[in-house]
């Protein structure tokens, strides 16, 4: 190879080379392509799933545009900065950051690309993080320009993918597995949240349709992590800021979450 050509090369390979977060062990995204199939709502429950297995975690909402952790995770604080650095909110014994810290619930999220991508550039490199274990990182829905911006800039360790399963969103879900393969962030595997309902009867109603994001991980050679079922607890308990895995440990959809913590465990430590 010429001498011209491998500079070239190496001039590519550092823009794409991605700098991991400083102060955690591993780096865990959760995506979805689409918006409104329950990231948010795992994102936080599987965090706190974690902590329950003794283990120091993160929570990073980097969803810039619509922020969720604020509202989930009651939080109305403002992250101090510290020479430079902003620390995390500790709530439920998690460090937390999410841009909705550092804006005004009303302020509209009218950002500009160059603001955007500062933004992401502040949460890769500008959080004080403490010896966590894993941080996990709630992506904005889509694979548009942010989600790539993300995972070029942050180093992933592995990414979960959280589909519901009607034929729309899997179409969607089809397309973030493509970008992640091509990013060669590592797929730990599908989650099919809002699966079914379960009946008085004790009968399960596939409302949504059946085993589609189970298909779609066979088809694409990822692993299939398991099923979250439509319960208006899960709701009810995001909405009061307080997730489920911490209001009721013991609920069915708890234990859920208890299992998605372990398996994510025993891949990393
Ligand atoms: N398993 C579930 N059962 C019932 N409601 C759920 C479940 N998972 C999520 N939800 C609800 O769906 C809505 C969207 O969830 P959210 O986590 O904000 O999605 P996203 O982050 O993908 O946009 C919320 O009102 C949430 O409470
Ligand atoms: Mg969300």
């Amino acid at each position: 190879m010429t001498d011209e050509k491998t500079s070239i090369n190496d001039a590519r390979r550092k823009r794409f080379e991605k700098n991991p977060i400083k102060g955690t062990k591993f780096t865990i995204a959760i995506s979805s392509a689409k918006g409104g199939v329950g990231k948010s709502t795992f994102a936080t429950n599987l965090a706190l799933a974690l902590k329950n297995l003794n283990l120091k975690i993160g929570l990073l909402d980097a969803d810039i545009y619509g922020p969720s952790l604020p509202k989930l995770f009651a939080i109305n604080q403002k992250p101090e900065n510290k020479e430079g650095k902003l620390i995390p909110v500790n709530k439920y014994n998690i460090q937390c950051m999410s841009m909705g810290f550092l804006t005004e619930e009303q302020t509209p999220m009218i950002w500009r690309g160059p603001m955007v991508t500062s933004a992401i550039k502040t949460f890769a490199q500008k959080v004080e993080w403490k010896d966590l274990d894993f941080i996990i990182v709630d992506m904005p829905p889509g694979t548009g320009d942010t989600q790539l911006t993300f995972a070029q800039e942050i180093k992933m360790d592995g990414v979960i993918i959280v589909s519901t399963p009607q034929e729309l969103a899997l179409q969607d879900v089809k397309r973030g597995i493509a970008m992640f393969d091509k990013l060669n962030v590592n797929i730990i595997g599908l989650v099919d949240n809002m699966s079914f309902f379960l009946g008085d009867d004790g009968k399960k109603y596939r409302i949504f349709g059946e085993g589609g994001v189970k298909r779609t991980s066979e088809e694409f050679k990822k692993k299939f992590l398991g099923e979250i079922p439509i319960n208006s607890e899960v709701g009810k308990f995001g909405d009061l800021g307080k997730p489920i895995v911490q209001s009721m440990p013991d609920h069915e959809i708890s234990k859920i979450y208890a299992n998605f913590a372990e398996q994510v465990k025993s891949i990393y430590l």
